[in-house]
């Protein structure tokens, strides 16, 4: 059983995982308190409980005169706001007379086998015998409000899930203001945090800072999850590097607005609270209603970020990706969104997908601009029917052609917007969201389809699944190029809107749940201008998803780096385009822009007719080499041999499960005359198994990893690394 509970007067959950223990106990007075979250120990931790009289940390009325009881100082297993606790608060209520307190009391807790799932939200899933649920049940001491929270266990991956149903028992409506899902006491302990920030085209950029006496935030209010802040969070001891040291990291599973805060406090104390950001979420609970909130996926490692890695490649990859595709090889593709951007007509796409085919790319993928009226990113958006002016037989008679030769077909849509100037919005302008009687903002002109709608939501269901029957398409790419503002929706009461970003986001997810089970042979790859919705709830339905739109091969380093501390490889949507690349102008070798795309779900974005024979060849190797790479870099263990931003190199590795295949790859940046050649040890291997390279030169596993391997020497810029070592 990896969930014991100890019942007494105090009540002591303690939940075992391989390698780490998650302690809580209720006290006295029935408050839950959080004891510990770290590496496995034995026995009850709240001897580490310290009852400090600190000024101005007040105490709960049954505590009398026991100046050393208070809310304020004890680590809290789910802290509540109003009631002397004043550090971030995880929930927060208003009544119905407009007090906001809330003191929630232990009832009871239960245990089942399986994993918990929530209705209309994305969830880590497991098989019954892989993983145990906790579910604890607090209630107010002076309301009906009850809340449960949700413990998910998968002790084999050494990971834990957390969500919260928070419930009016009463007969009065209850406004819910604050609902988050994660919130840790990690009461010792110095440590940092690392958040992954950046822009459009530069997402996922790892800064690691130490923890300030105050709050911390990383956050995003755009609607989506966002190119600016990822929804994850790393907290490190000083000391943590790749293969040492302490940390604890978690992912959101949620697609939305999202707020991840933390509280270093008076007593050196640190609180993290991750969630629905509080500033666009208000629920109103009637009575006898629940809210549930999102997951949270988190693990802790004693071993350095590169095993906290592992646990959550391996968690996301096989529990909470999905489908046909989650495991399976995934087609090479070419997209032709930087080889025509909207200029095309079957003519021109055929062209690309001939020689796509003759090098051996397996699906071609015809992106933005085959529907409505879209010659520029200014109309069209909404109207998902073929643009019989540029694909003169319809969809059918290219897909045809495409097959013809060999080829899957794969297409664009991005269902959640609407151009002003398209048949949809003149048909139905109240389906856009817009404010009566202010203007919109627009971003990319465009503007978004209200998603709480269930007519637009039947309306996009009834045009995808149109178009995925009319022919064979195996892929869709479902992009949303803009941050949402201006909620409001005439479905929803005055004192209701701030439902709205939440509902909106579940609205997605219910198209995408209806769309992904209609047609459970199509690939699903997320996108949002790239990475701007680059999470662990989009994952839920789409196992890839379009990593960025910068296809820099030294930036993708970057890029790639920051998004493997909680993604698998086989997420990363990543292609080789053309140079001087379209985003930087940078030239790289197209060796480099290979082994970089390799380090994802694979692809081309380009016109291969204009490369040159010897380009053409390295195509065709390359795609020989991802066929036989794929499921090592795939199912491998990923280990991050640099990091980019801070050497003159960036390489990473692949090790198979049995340790019998490697892949080192990656790039030198800059060249130097006469320059020392680096050494890196390679990680991961067995110590007594002999490695051979291609070229016969053979090596010991121990000698790999402690003296370490040569890089090539480089000549130009971007110079690309590429060893495959088979161990015998
Ligand atoms: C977004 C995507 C691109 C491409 C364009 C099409 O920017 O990230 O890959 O699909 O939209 O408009």
């Amino acid at each position: 059983m990896a969930i014991q509970v100890k019942e007494g007067k105090e009540t002591l959950f303690t939940i075992q995982t391989k390698h780490t223990t998650y302690q809580m106990k209720t006290d006295a007075y029935g408050v839950l308190q959080h004891l510990w979250y770290g590496a496995t120990i034995k026995g009850d931790m709240s001897y580490l409980l310290d009852y400090p009289d600190v000024g101005f940390s007040g105490n709960i009325y049954e505590a009398g005169n026991q100046r050393t009881y208070s809310l304020n100082t004890l680590p809290q297993e789910y802290a509540c706001e109003g009631v002397g606790d004043y550090r971030i608060s995880a929930v927060a209520v208003t009544h119905a007379d407009g007090s906001n307190a809330l003191d929630l009391r232990y009832q009871s807790y239960t245990i089942k086998k399986g994993k918990y799932a929530i209705q209309g939200l994305p969830a880590v899933y497991a098989a019954e015998k892989e993983a145990e649920t906790l579910e604890i049940v607090l209630k107010d001491t002076a309301s009906s409000v009850q809340v449960t929270l949700r413990y998910g266990v998968l002790p084999e991956l050494d990971v834990l899930t957390r969500c919260v149903s928070i419930s009016n028992l009463g007969d009065t409506t209850v406004q819910l203001t604050k609902a988050a899902s994660l919130c840790l006491d990690v009461p010792y302990g110095k440590w940092e945090w690392m958040h992954f920030y950046g822009r459009h085209a530069m997402e996922r950029i790892p800064e690691r800072m130490p923890l300030l006496h105050g709050i911390q935030e990383s956050s995003s209010t755009r609607g989506t999850s966002s190119h600016h802040q990822n929804p994850s969070v790393l907290l490190c001891s000083p000391d943590c590097t790749e293969t040492s040291g302490s940390c604890i990291g978690a992912v959101f599973l949620y697609s939305g607005s999202f707020q991840t805060k933390i509280e270093y406090d008076q007593m050196r104390q640190t609180r993290l609270i991750m969630g629905l950001h509080p500033d666009l979420f208000r629920w109103e609970l009637k009575p006898q209603e629940t809210f549930d909130t999102p997951e949270v996926l988190f693990s802790y490692s004693e071993n350095g970020m590169e095993t906290l890695s592992h646990r959550f490649h391996k968690a996301i990859r096989e529990h909470v990706c999905r489908g046909k595709y989650q495991l399976a090889e995934r087609p090479i593709l070419i997209n032709n969104w930087e080889a025509t951007y909207f200029d095309f007509n079957e003519e021109k796409i055929l062209h690309i997908a001939q020689e796509a085919a003759r090098l051996g790319v397996d699906m071609l993928v015809l992106d933005d601009g085959w529907f409505g009226k879209r010659e520029d990113d200014n109309s069209g958006l909404g109207d998902w029917f073929v643009n019989e002016k540029k694909l003169k037989g319809g969809l059918d008679s290219l897909v045809s052609k495409i097959k013809a030769l060999g080829m899957k077909f794969g297409i664009w849509f991005e269902p959640e917007m609407v151009s002003e100037d398209s048949d949809l919005y003149r048909c139905h302008p109240n389906w856009a969201i817009e404010i009566p009687g202010r203007k919109p903002m627009r971003g990319r002109y465009q503007l978004l389809l209200d998603m709480t709608n269930p007519d637009v939501q039947e309306y996009l269901y009834e045009r995808i699944s149109d178009i995925l029957s009319s022919t064979d398409i195996s892929y869709v790419k479902w992009d949303m190029n803009r941050s949402i503002s201006d909620w409001y929706t005439a479905l929803l009461p005055a004192e209701r809107l701030g439902e709205m970003p939440h509902r909106y986001v579940l609205g997605i997810y219910a198209l995408l749940e209806r769309l992904t089970s209609a047609f459970p042979n199509v690939l699903f790859e997320g996108c949002s201008g790239g990475g701007g919705r680059f999470d662990a709830g989009m994952l839920y339905y789409c196992p890839q998803i379009w990593c960025s739109d910068d296809t820099d091969a030294y930036e993708r380093t970057i890029i790639q780096y920051g998004t493997s501390f909680f993604y698998p490889t086989s997420t990363v949507g990543s292609h080789v385009s053309v140079v001087p690349n379209h985003q930087t102008g940078r030239i790289t070798p197209m060796k480099s822009r290979a082994v970089t795309a390799m380090a994802g779900s694979f692809g081309y974005e380009l016109d291969l007719n204009l490369l040159s024979e010897a380009e053409k060849e390295a195509v065709q190797q390359q795609i020989q080499q991802f066929k036989q790479y794929g499921s090592l870099i795939h199912n491998g263990k990923y280990y991050r041999l640099s990091n980019p931003m801070e050497s003159n190199y960036a390489v990473w590795e692949f090790v198979s499960e049995d340790q019998k295949e490697v892949l080192v790859q990656g790039m030198i940046f800059r060249t130097e005359a006469n320059m020392v050649r680096y050494c890196v040890p390679l990680r991961g291997l067995d110590k007594n198994c002999i490695y051979r390279l291609k070229d016969g030169t053979s090596y010991s596993g121990s000698a790999l990893m402690k003296g370490g391997i040569l890089l090539p020497k480089s000549w130009g810029d971007y110079y690309p690394v590429s060893l495959y070592f088979v161990g015998e």
